[in-house]
């Protein structure tokens, strides 16, 4: 069955020699090549300002953040992908969540709890690292993707929500990285 899917690609750094951009670009490849309708989203293309408070994370946000957040309603596959700086995502990616995550946009609070309002999605998170990726769930407990996964995207609803680490992407060397292309394709073929 084919999906809507949304690719965002959150490197700040899209320049085509960062692995990140191979990567997305052969899911999305391989994904339109099977009859997937697909729309990408490149972080580094993004105006991203941090957010100032409360008071802001409560109004909607500007029109250009109004549209990824159309992007997100429409896709019912979402793939995020991401390099691990310092432990967790880029600062730029977690500014441009916080401001897409305004307004309620993924959870509102009600009398009963709180309520997720994005339901219906699944989710592919990935994200590379210099650490062999054994280190990242033994020694870190992996707490920069599962910030991600639970605080955000759990809570908004999203489900499910499936993991790749991609781990040691400076030494894996050519073929190493030919692998996870191959792979990237296979999930993009499936709609994973
Ligand atoms: C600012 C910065 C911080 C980084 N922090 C980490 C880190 O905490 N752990 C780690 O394993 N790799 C770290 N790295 C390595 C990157 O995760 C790695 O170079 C990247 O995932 C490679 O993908 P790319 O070619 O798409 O940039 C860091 C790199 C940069 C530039």
């Amino acid at each position: 069955m084919s999906k809507r899917i949304l690719i965002l690609l959150g490197h700040p750094d899209c320049r085509p020699e960062r692995f990140g951009a191979a990567l997305a670009s052969a899911y999305a490849d391989a994904a339109t090549a099977a009859g997937h309708d697909v729309r990408r989203i490149d972080l580094a293309d993004i105006e991203t300002p941090f957010l100032a408070g409360q008071w802001e994370f409560d109004s909607p946000p500007p029109p250009h953040i109004q549209a990824v957040q159309q992007d997100i309603l429409w896709a019912n596959h979402i793939v995020l992908l991401f390099p691990l700086w310092l432990g967790a995502t880029p600062a730029k990616l977690k500014a441009l969540l916080e401001q897409v995550f305004r307004d309620g946009f993924g959870m509102e609070t009600s009398p009963r709890g709180p309520v997720a309002r994005l339901k219906g999605r699944s989710v592919r998170l990935i994200v590379t690292m210099g650490m062999p990726a054994i280190a990242f769930w033994l020694l870190f407990g992996a707490h920069g993707l599962l910030a991600v996964e639970k605080g955000i995207l759990g809570l908004a609803g999203m489900t499910p929500i499936r993991k790749t680490v991609i781990g040691a992407v400076e030494s894996i060397g050519g073929r190493g990285r030919l692998k996870w292309l191959a792979r990237m394709r296979r999930f993009g073929t499936l709609g994973v």
